[in-house]
């Protein structure tokens, strides 16, 4: 089925039960509407914008194929749609199914402009799990910025200086003050709820729980896993599960907390604090409120952020092939030296540059100087010691809008390595695909562990992984979706900073293997305003 959304882009006045402010980019509230469909439906969603700055909406999770034109991250796949105009982005939804969101794709604006996507399975099918739940409620989990947001949508200097260090986490949109405000979901007791939640923050991993009560995680990213049943999770930027929770305690009102997880880089987080939501069983009132023993661990346990990632398996078994045809080692570095000023992060020591006019664009209209193709596939060396002094290499990257060209139909294998250059793991995100994470391991990557580690068999299929800050992750793909795809580190000030690439994956032979014609009405590029990024 086709669906049909308009979403107005305006600037206006947000409040909490703590704070109000002025002037974040928003579609009507924060987070903004959930889009609903089935598994295989179209969705045509009208962006208008009404606000200042020029703005792009981003399907994340949402494979598209062929139709890299309604992706949306700027200069990639589009120009910003200038204020006071409006673009139709058609979505396709093919093979995913479960939770996915939508987010702005332009300078800071993701941090006001983003909501949930559910995708249910095709029309009168039930869902691959038990029991079926008696109803859903999506569950964002967000930042609030007291400071000016103007200022982080303002010029390319500033958001090379400063990072985005948030004020508090949101559930909702909403933090609380005092124990009874912030977001309250009710539920009846004996009855088991489908919790859709999204990684929303910029910046920070998490952990989420629910006191006393048990989480059965069912999908990730827009797949099913194999169910486990957990007391936590731990979700970075990005990504997105599907949790069922029975209403099996006491009929009460429990704190639910979302908190800050960093696997011990030395920098402190600004804001370290948690933020609750209520569980309130129907009938009864709160306060009293259960509240939170155990179950949220603290922000540098890394243990119990690796147990819970370590256990998530595809429901389905892929039996992967041995090999992959191509293999690409990406090497992930946070420079400390300023260049020109700015800091820089870097994917095998190149710096994204944003180009003037998207990636897309010039690759379909052959528009020379735009983009280079020759992003390494390699550091200089697979054999540094990136967890140690060699990661120095990667202090003074190259600054460019180099990509990454990929044949059809080509089975590839990036290896991402962690250096010691920065403070956290990296989120990250390709767009246009999931991958299989095949393997991952401490330290440097070593042939030995990736073989001992390799999981062909169930690997989970995510569209967003966590590379470990001194260690390695392997994710798998088949290049059978061809466009422009952009690829990057989901921590948004990485992200500005340059911890991004493109992959174009070519033509294939046929039509049907081939790159969709562009549509109507796409946003002109022009510099004769003040876009939200370069
Ligand atoms: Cu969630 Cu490139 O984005
Ligand atoms: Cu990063």
């Amino acid at each position: 089925d086709d669906h049909y959304y308009d979403f107005y882009v305006t600037e206006k006045n947000i409040t909490n039960p703590c704070a109000s402010k002025n002037f974040a980019l928003v579609v009507e509230r924060v987070p903004g509407q959930t889009i609903h469909v089935h598994r295989g439906d179209t969705a045509f969603i009208n962006v208008h914008n009404n606000g200042t700055y020029g703005i792009t909406i981003h399907w994340h999770g949402v494979k598209q194929p062929r139709n890299p034109w309604s992706d949306g991250p700027a200069y990639v796949t589009q120009c910003p749609i200038k204020p006071g105009k409006n673009f139709t982005y058609e979505v396709l939804f093919s093979e995913e199914e479960g939770t996915l969101w939508w987010h702005a794709h332009s300078g800071w604006s993701r941090a006001t402009v983003h909501g949930a996507i559910a995708v249910l399975p095709h029309k009168d099918t039930p869902f691959p799990f038990d029991p079926q739940p008696y109803k859903e409620h999506v569950i964002v989990l967000g930042e609030w910025f007291s400071g000016n947001m103007t200022e982080f949508f303002d010029t390319e200097e500033k958001r090379h200086t400063r990072t985005s260090l948030s004020d508090a986490y949101t559930i909702n949109g909403l933090f609380n003050c005092t124990a009874d405000e912030g977001y309250r979901l009710v539920v009846e007791s004996g009855r088991t709820y489908l919790l859709r939640i999204v990684g929303a923050s910029m910046d920070h991993e998490m952990f989420f729980a629910v006191a006393d009560h048990n989480l059965t995680v069912v999908g990730q990213d827009g797949s099913y896993v194999k169910p486990i049943t957990t007391t936590y999770i731990m979700i970075t930027p990005g990504q997105t599960f599907d949790i069922l929770l029975t209403a099996d305690q006491l009929p009460s009102c429990y704190y639910m907390a979302v908190g800050p997880y960093n696997d011990g880089g030395n920098h402190a987080q600004r804001n370290s604090s948690i933020a609750t939501a209520i569980l309130q069983y129907k009938s009864t009132s709160c306060p009293p409120i259960i509240p939170f023993p155990n179950q949220l661990p603290k922000v540098a346990d890394t243990v119990s952020a690796k147990n819970f990632t370590d256990q998530i398996k595809s429901r389905d078994s892929v039996n992967l092939p041995e090999k992959p045809d191509d293999k690409i080692f990406i090497a992930v570095a946070v420079s400390h030296q300023l260049i020109c000023g700015k800091v820089h992060a870097s994917l095998n020591n190149i710096s994204f540059v944003h180009p003037k006019i998207d990636i897309l664009q010039a690759y379909h209209r052959s528009l020379p100087n735009i983009y280079e193709t020759d992003f390494p596939h390699q550091p200089a060396s697979t054999t540094l010691n990136f967890t140690g002094d060699d990661s120095l290499k990667f202090e003074f990257p190259i600054l460019g809008t180099k990509i990454l060209m990929i044949e059809y139909n080509r089975s590839v294998e990036i290896v991402f390595q962690g250096t010691n250059l920065g403070a956290e793991n990296h989120p990250m995100h390709l767009h246009g695909y999931s991958f299989y994470v095949v393997a991952t391991g401490d330290g440097n990557f070593n042939e030995t562990e990736y073989k001992n580690n390799l999981n062909l068999i169930d690997p989970p299929y995510l569209n967003t992984v966590g590379v470990p800050r001194n260690g390695w992750v392997a994710i798998r793909f088949v290049a059978n979706n061809p466009g422009v795809w952009f690829m990057h580190c989901h921590l948004e000030r990485h992200a500005m900073w340059g911890m991004d690439t493109a992959f174009i994956v070519t033509n294939g032979i046929t039509e049907n293997q081939s790159i969709r014609e562009p549509p109507n009405g796409l946003p002109e590029c022009s510099s004769s305003y003040n876009t939200t990024t370069s």
